[in-house]
């Protein structure tokens, strides 16, 4: 695989990271996961306006126009004849010698890679998949898309431990979100439920391109929180991401969803993101 660094292309073999990055010693940087089908990067201007902000939020200032991340993305998927899986960006603050307190001097860290993988058509989208309920373990900023992802590495890992395939986080008596993905239930009545943006979840650019498309079919996407009961008794679940894109959740703890299979609803969101994503 061909990586990018710090302005270079470079076998990964080859890619070094400082020591003293602080990505690396703080989790001290930001990153967007852009999902790419058939060479096509998806929702992209999404992915980068939700970068800027991040980098905004942390004061992190790199200096690079939005066509040049562009540009590197481009030839990344271009480097590595990427039909179908993601492309990785990442920024950390810099590197300087350990100390929590930063220069304001630091010249931000660029880079990059792909990750081959399907999207379309998995078993989770056409089965749908099991989701655990744990504790949200995070910090009070999710809006930001930090590098700082322990929270959802062990909430992930335990769910996974206790028989699930992914785990929704509560808070509060409430669902944030997936532990890297949008939370969504449909209630008997056919109201689609995804939580309002706030600090409490990272504002998806997948929920919010599926809430274009559906606006466009005048169907209505109700931004409220909902609670894990509620989740539990819908009529239908789904959660999205850039890697995960539309993908049916028909068990969420100890409860069945449905009839344990995809339902309708969610079956035509998944085709109608499919559409304008092919
Ligand atoms: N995660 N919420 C969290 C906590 C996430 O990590 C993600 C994405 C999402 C969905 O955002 P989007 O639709 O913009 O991908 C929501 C990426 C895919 C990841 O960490 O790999």
């Amino acid at each position: 695989r061909i990586v990018y660094v710090h302005g270079q292309f470079v076998p990964e073999e080859e890619a070094r990271i400082g020591l003293f990055d602080r990505g690396f010693l703080f989790g001290d940087a930001v990153y967007e996961v852009t999902a790419v089908i058939a060479g096509r990067m998806i929702d992209n201007d999404l992915h980068l306006a939700r970068l800027e902000r991040s980098l905004k939020e942390l004061g992190i200032p790199l200096a690079l126009a939005r066509p040049d991340i562009v540009a590197v993305q481009t030839e990344l998927i271009a480097r590595n004849a990427l039909q179908d899986g993601t492309v990785y960006l990442q920024v950390s603050r810099g590197e300087a010698d350990r100390d929590f307190f930063y220069p304001a001097t630091l010249a931000p860290r660029l880079v990059g890679f792909t990750q081959a993988k399907t999207l379309t058509g998995t078993k989770a989208q056409q089965n749908g998949i099991a989701v655990d309920l744990a504790a949200d373990p995070r910090w009070q900023r999710r809006d930001i898309k930090t590098a700082m992802l322990l929270g959802q590495v062990m909430a992930k890992q335990a769910a996974r431990a206790r028989g699930f395939d992914d785990v929704w986080l509560v808070e509060d008596g409430l669902v944030t979100e997936g532990a890297s993905s949008t939370a969504h239930v449909i209630t008997a009545d056919g109201s689609i439920l995804t939580r309002a943006a706030s600090q409490a979840t990272l504002p998806g650019c997948t929920q919010r391109a599926l809430a274009r498309l559906c606006a466009a079919e005048g169907l209505h996407i109700e931004e409220r929180a909902f609670t894990p009961a509620e989740a539990q008794d819908a009529a239908e679940a789904f959660q999205t991401s850039a890697s995960s894109l539309v993908t049916p959740v028909v068990r969420i703890g100890d409860r069945v969803i449905g009839d344990g299979r995809p339902g309708p609803r969610t079956r035509a969101l998944q085709a109608l993101y499919l559409e304008a994503a092919g």
